[in-house]
């Protein structure tokens, strides 16, 4: 059972966006997840098309006439996760806490009448670092901190990490904290060199998995979807679903989720279907090595038209005697790439085939035919 705050002070970093994807990403992986919305804009609840008059307000103020339990206030999304509504009543127990007695340690009380129902419970928080962020924090074990790489977001990032270790020596509740990269726009050279101080600068607190900007995610946002639902094959949904996993394989001990209540027989057809698919797929795919000479480089990546320009860890090379190599497996055709050596795109000087792209810099050519 895993408790999940999401926050940061900075608005509009993606802290819902995040929220809302990896519950529903967690949930196709069998988890049993429960999103608690504690913004009072109730950016969660809305954009998953919840409008609700009961929220979370209704089971921490002690002032509501309508005072309610937690487990009477969760609605089912997409029969994926639960989530826990928000409305602009929540604003207001920023004040009518403020008195009270073991004001940080609210939230987590309400969280304890239903932790068992469920293997992963996240926060979605307000963009403040007000009572409600500090009560979720007081509940979580966790925090992800999503940024976009600007260069304003790392003071956000070391602030937010302050007020963790106030919490850990003020209220004796320790944090292990995560910095998530949103919006990574892969076609602009700022975002992989911002990348590169946001790895220098917070090393292993980072998340391998990069969110990239997708007009899905937005759209998805827009119709009260997840983005799994909207577009299952869009990179939101894939980026999200990655994340997943990296979190997923951090799991220690936990019980193994309850199996899907699948037919064994019907289970074992469809595993065949699909392996027999994967390895169609597979067999369409050719080896191509990409090498880089530069021995002094700390990162080298190759990203082209066959990963439409993103950055992955598929597409990062490796170190070996001074020169930077990665096979990667691609389908017969022709397409264009770049190297990104620290942060900076080269050309491969070694290919001479070429064109010059709209950036007025070069890219270079590769074609992949089915005989190798
Ligand atoms: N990876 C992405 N690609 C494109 N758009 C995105 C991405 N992530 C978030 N957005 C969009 O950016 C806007 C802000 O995102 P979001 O609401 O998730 O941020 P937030 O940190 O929760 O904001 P707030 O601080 O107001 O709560 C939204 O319109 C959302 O659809
Ligand atoms: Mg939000």
């Amino acid at each position: 059972m895993r408790i999940i705050a999401i926050a940061n002070q900075k608005g509009g970093c993606g802290k819902t966006t995040t929220a809302i994807n990896l519950a529903a990403a967690l949930g196709r992986n069998g988890r049993r997840v429960l999103l608690i919305d504690l913004d009072p804009q109730a950016h969660a609840s809305l954009g998953l098309n919840v409008e609700s008059q009961d929220s979370i307000y209704n089971v921490i103020s002690r002032l509501t006439p309508r005072k309610l339990r937690l487990e009477n206030i969760i609605q089912r999304i997409e029969n994926s996760f639960d989530i826990v509504p928000s409305n602009i009543l929540v604003g207001t127990l920023e004040q009518e806490l403020a008195d009270e007695i073991g004001r940080e340690l609210k939230l987590s009380e309400v969280i304890a009448t239903v932790k068992e129902n469920y293997d992963y419970i996240l926060i979605d928080c307000a963009p403040s670092l007000g009572i409600l962020t500090v009560n979720a924090l007081r509940a979580s074990d966790e925090l992800i901190i999503p940024v976009e790489t600007s260069r304003f977001s790392i003071q956000g990032v070391e602030h937010l990490l302050d007020i963790v270790n106030l919490v850990r020596d003020r209220l004796n509740h320790a944090i292990q904290c995560r910095v998530l990269i949103t919006m990574f726009d892969s076609r602009l050279r700022h975002s992989f060199a911002m990348l590169e101080t946001f790895r220098q600068k917070f090393s292993e607190l980072l998340f391998d998995t990069i969110v990239h900007t997708s007009v899905k995610l937005k759209e998805s946002a827009v119709l009260g979807q997840t983005v799994g639902v909207y577009d299952k094959y869009s990179r939101g949904t894939k980026d999200y679903f990655t994340l997943s996993k990296e979190i997923i394989c951090a799991e220690k001990k936990q019980p193994a989720p309850a199996a899907a209540s699948v037919e064994p027989k019907a289970f074992s057809e469809k595993m065949g279907t699909l392996i027999r698919q994967e390895v169609k797929d597979v067999q369409q795919l050719f080896p191509v090595r990409f090498s880089y000479d530069a021995a002094a480089a700390k990162s080298v990546f190759v990203t082209g038209s066959f990963n439409d320009w993103s950055l992955d860890d598929h597409c990062r090379l490796t170190q070996a005697n001074g020169k930077w190599e990665a096979v990667i497996a691609l389908k017969p055709g022709v397409y264009k790439y770049q190297f990104i050596v620290d942060g900076v795109w080269k050309e491969d000087s070694r290919n001479p085939n070429k064109e010059r792209n709209s950036f007025g810099d070069i890219n270079s050519l590769i074609e992949v035919t089915a005989n190798g």
